[in-house]
């Protein structure tokens, strides 16, 4: 299965230093659920070009001067009691069976928690794996509010796409700093994928994520102990576009026309979080055709459930 890695070819060398695709193997399931679902995001780096400055406040908690790459370093913070993390083992993506059901997994059992969110009142769209520069192109093109879940490691490289985002009124979530499959992470890796994701969006937007959407849908009840000790609050989906696999090379797993299909299906009963990906501009100009089909009577997943859109907002200095 090849995944193409050439999202940002079009973009001088100079600005491309490096790029990187995170692959996962496609599962054969095609059912409407979270479960089996397969290939990561797209992350890309544009090295030395407009990143995020690394913050002072960041320095202090740290230690480190720069971001990470796609494996950030594990900081202990005093808010994170490890005595509250249930014990359960970790899997690779696919291999489910390891823990018993009561370990509510979503990716394997489509397990959800009392509260994850799951649906909206208004069928909805939702957005993963950015920002990217085709995320632009869907700012560009929107006409209602929508819910972005963005990697930490993509905010930092593209702080511009991010601030257009929050510009445009929407909704930001954390989709952890690199998109790992979490399951498959010791406690301590899963840790710092949020807190890293967290302080991404804290040095770029000046505020503190309250939604997450875990990549692939992949969550139990350990991956929850921990993201509820960040405030973070899991947000999954009920209608699920594949639209990732527009990408893949294989065309016969699915056309942009049987992705409409399912949209007009998904409209009839009015409801629901579509799940959708801004990391590729194939996946955007779907989304602004999904957008065209829906219309602008939708929700953030903040207004689906009358939550709040972050845990903190900062002042920004000067
Ligand atoms: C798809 O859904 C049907 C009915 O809900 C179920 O019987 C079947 O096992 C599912 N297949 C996969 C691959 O999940
Ligand atoms: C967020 O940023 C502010 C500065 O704007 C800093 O004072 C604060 O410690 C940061 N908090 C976290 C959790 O990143
Ligand atoms: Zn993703």
């Amino acid at each position: 299965m090849k995944f193409p890695i050439s999202v940002l070819d079009h973009l001088s060398c100079k600005q491309v230093a490096l790029l990187t695709a995170v692959v996962a193997s496609v599962s054969a399931a095609s059912n409407d659920s979270g479960v089996g679902q397969p290939v990561g995001g797209l992350i890309s780096v544009r090295v030395g070009h407009s990143q995020t400055p690394f913050p002072e406040w960041l320095t202090e908690f740290t230690g480190l001067k720069e971001w990470p790459g796609i494996d950030p370093p594990y900081i202990p913070m005093d808010f994170i009691d490890f005595d509250q993390i249930p014990d359960y083992r970790s899997y690779e993506q696919g291999v489910c069976g390891a823990n018993p059901r009561e370990s509510c997994s979503f990716d394997c059992d489509h397990c959800v928690a009392p509260d994850d969110v799951f649906t909206c009142s208004k069928l909805s769209q939702t957005f993963d794996d950015g920002p990217s520069l085709a995320t632009e192109r869907l700012l560009d093109n929107l006409d209602h509010k929508t819910t972005f879940f963005n990697l930490g490691i993509n905010i930092v490289n593209y702080p511009d796409v991010y601030k257009k985002i929050l510009d445009g009124g929407h909704l930001v979530g954390t989709h952890t700093w690199s998109h790992p499959f979490l399951p498959s992470l010791s406690n301590e890796k899963i840790i710092a994928q949020l807190q890293w994701s967290i302080w991404a969006m804290n040095a770029t937007g000046h505020h503190l994520p309250k939604w997450f959407r875990p990549p692939y849908g992949a969550i139990d009840n350990r991956v929850r102990a921990i993201s509820r000790m960040f405030g973070l609050q899991a947000v999954l989906w009920d209608h699920d576009t594949f639209d990732w696999q527009l990408l893949v090379e294989d065309q016969s797993l699915r056309t942009e026309e049987s992705i409409y299909r399912d949209i007009q299906d998904w409209k009839q009963s009015g409801t629901g979080l579509i799940l959708e990906h801004d990391g590729a501009f194939k996946t955007v100009q779907v989304g602004i055709n999904v957008g065209r089909i829906l219309g602008n009577d939708q929700m953030t997943v903040a207004e689906c459930v009358g939550g709040s859109d972050y845990i903190k907002s900062f002042q920004q200095e000067g």
